[in-house]
């Protein structure tokens, strides 16, 4: 018997690295999917389809996730986890988060431990400390309940319905980069900045409500509007880069409504949102200029997981 679980991918709409901090984020779980299967085995054993198999150190956090599972709900923690992914690493698009989520769900169903959402996070969390250090938690949260969510550190994530669907343009700017590194980054600017960076903290958390009810009204030309404000304010910390702000340029100059990093920055992707007769020459416009540029449809569902005898 083995245990398959699928979790999506995300981008941070609003607030990415303020959230740490304490202050409202918007998240959106996206249609490229981690998928994991676990079975039973004689001892612990991984292989990904990105990262190798046992003994690389991307995997480690696997292991970590699994043996504080394991330890918790007194299982064995033999298993095999294999894992495959349409979610590329670095990207800023939640693959380590889709990855922890859907271990811990796949750890779960095989051991009918039938945890719940937000347990699942916690689990997955373990995985998520170990990769970036002091994460928020808003990449697993969204991950694991899907659709859109308004987030704050000391709050249940709170989810942002509307009907029909909503559309964002993603490009990734083929730069990889460490979450690690950007959140160490902004926390030195916090202490050497505290009152500036208070300010903008408190101004993107402001933001990143306006937005949940811009994503719920559909009035995707106000949000547009404030992604570009968000990405002024990720400049001002540092964590954008040339690359980065050439791409919002080149995003708003083709007509989008707003665009703005999405993510630890540094590299990663762009998030835009635009009209919906310009979204197709915009994704033309962005690929013949070399950079992978699609565009999703959300909400889109959380993780899942199911039994394979
Ligand atoms: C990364 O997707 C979002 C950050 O705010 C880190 C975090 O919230 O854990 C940069």
């Amino acid at each position: 018997m083995r245990a398959i679980a699928e979790a999506p991918a995300k981008a941070i709409v609003t607030g990415e690295h303020f959230v740490v901090h304490g202050a409202w984020a918007v998240a959106a779980a996206l249609p490229r999917k981690v998928h994991v299967t676990i079975e039973p085995s004689s001892r612990f054993e991984v292989v990904s389809d990105l990262f190798g198999m046992t003994g690389s150190p991307e995997l480690l956090p696997v292991s970590r996730v699994v043996e504080a599972m394991a330890r918790e709900f007194s299982e064995k923690p033999n298993v095999r986890v294999t894992i495959s992914s349409d979610v590329p690493g670095g990207a800023g698009l939640g693959s380590s988060a889709a990855t922890m989520v859907a271990v811990a769900s796949a750890f779960s169903e095989l051991n009918s431990l039938g945890l719940s959402v937000p347990e699942l996070v916690d689990c997955a969390m373990v995985g998520e400390r170990s990769i970036h250090g002091n994460p928020s938690g808003i990449d697993p949260a969204v991950c694991a309940h899907g659709g859109v969510i308004l987030f704050r550190t000391d709050t249940p994530p709170k989810r942002i319905s509307f009907g029909g669907t909503r559309s964002l343009i993603l490009t990734y700017s083929g730069l990889k980069r460490s979450t690690r590194g950007q959140i160490g980054h902004v926390s030195k600017m916090k202490e050497k900045y505290p009152g500036m960076f208070e300010m903008l903290a408190r101004g993107m958390s402001e933001l990143s409500l306006r937005a949940s009810e811009m994503l719920r009204e559909g009035d995707m030309r106000e949000l547009g509007t404030l992604l570009t404000v968000n990405h002024a304010a990720l400049m001002s910390l540092g964590v954008s880069n040339n690359t980065l702000d050439q791409i919002v340029d080149v995003l708003l100059s083709m007509g989008s409504y707003g665009a703005k990093l999405t993510g630890a920055g540094g590299g990663g992707s762009v998030l835009a949102v635009a009209p919906e007769g310009k979204e197709k020459s915009i994704v033309s416009g962005l690929s013949a200029r070399g950079f992978e540029t699609f565009r999703v449809k959300i909400p889109v569902q959380g993780v899942k997981s199911w039994l394979e005898r």
